[in-house]
């Protein structure tokens, strides 16, 4: 079996082999590792003939989309286009409340985004005598390509598991899936000789509806205001505890339920903030964190004096199963 370090080089001509010398690819990216290590190693392999698209869905974390193109761009010098569509994710979202509902809304309207941005660079390639697109990229893991084949993981039969996998039917794109052999902590390997910031080889995954499916009902603006600032406080404090590598995954939700508290000497009337933190290696089963109790008590009231509009926070006790690890 080779190294991870001879895989990048065989990886790199097998891609140069399947899209020659003038083949067009492209490519959403997330600003997770998987899909920012498959990036990188499509432009170490064709250069700016790869387009990686990163839609901003107007749910993703605090600063992500700047984050995002500070690594890839900046850094690792992706050609990267970042489209703005946050609004119009949101106007879409307006008044649904249902999780599927929910899902498929932004599933469809991330597929528009893209199809649109993948229409103007082969507009774009035209004008100057490049061929139009012609190949997608994915960030599949080995996992997931268990998964969808053989194996119908809760996960995959509960929700509507939107990523930057959901384009396969609708774009006549052939596909290259350079992780589609590899485990996660391979990828994060890869993401490390790559030359990528701890910070981004040690990411939680995220999924594609973000912090969409961290609200419960309603998703609006200010709602995601609220979900994203105590969701920052919390990945933060976590960090600084160093537990953040002990957790496979952590995120702070927004229940849309009002009780009374009170704060300085008056009345408040707010939401509460859900925080949720587990523990596992397949994400199949998983168990909730035991976090020790002061950095919860920091977390709490550094949550319930900064965040406008919550004067609760609350710890999910809960194993999948019979919980799933996102709560829509
Ligand atoms: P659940 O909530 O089903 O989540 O226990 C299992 C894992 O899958 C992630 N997840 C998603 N990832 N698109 C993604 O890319 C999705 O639509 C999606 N839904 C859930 C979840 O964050 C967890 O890691």
């Amino acid at each position: 079996k080779w190294t991870m370090s001879e895989f990048i080089g065989k990886e790199i001509e097998r891609i140069r082999s399947i899209v020659g010398e003038k083949g067009q690819v492209i490519g959403a990216v997330s600003g997770g590792v998987d899909s920012s290590v498959a990036a990188k190693l499509m432009h170490m392999a064709i250069g700016d003939r790869f387009h990686g698209i990163l839609v901003d869905n107007g749910v993703m974390r605090h600063n992500e989309c700047v984050d995002a193109k500070k690594m890839l761009v900046d850094k690792m010098g992706i050609n990267l286009k970042i489209a703005d569509a946050s609004d119009r994710f949101l106007a879409n979202l307006a008044g649904k409340t249902d999780p599927e509902q929910k899902r498929k809304v932004i599933g469809n309207t991330f597929i528009d985004v893209f199809e649109e941005e993948a229409r103007a660079i082969d507009e774009a390639n035209a004008a100057s005598g490049a061929p139009p697109i012609e190949f997608l990229l994915q960030g599949t893991l080995y996992p997931d390509v268990i998964e969808s084949i053989s194996f119908k993981g809760p996960s995959a039969t509960i929700k509507t598991h939107h990523n930057v996998g959901g384009l396969k039917e609708n774009m006549k794109l052939k596909l290259i899936e350079p992780l589609r052999e590899l485990f996660k902590d391979e990828v994060r390997e890869l993401g490390r000789l790559l030359g990528m910031d701890d910070e981004l080889v040690w990411r939680h995954p995220f999924p594609g509806p973000g912090i969409a499916i961290r609200i419960l009902g309603e998703v609006t603006k200010e709602q995601v205001a609220i979900a994203r600032k105590a969701d920052y406080i919390y990945i933060q404090e976590i960090k600084k505890a160093g537990l953040y590598r002990q957790i496979a995954q952590a995120y702070a939700a927004l229940l849309p339920v009002k009780a009374v508290g009170v704060k300085g000497d008056k009345r408040t009337y707010e939401q509460m903030i859900c925080l949720r933190a587990v523990e596992t290696t397949d994400f199949m089963t998983a168990d909730w964190f035991d976090f020790p109790t002061a950095v919860l008590k920091k977390i709490s009231s550094r949550i319930c004096n900064e965040v406008e509009g919550i004067n609760r926070v609350v710890y999910d006790v809960s194993s999948k199963p019979p919980a799933t690890i996102e709560l829509e």
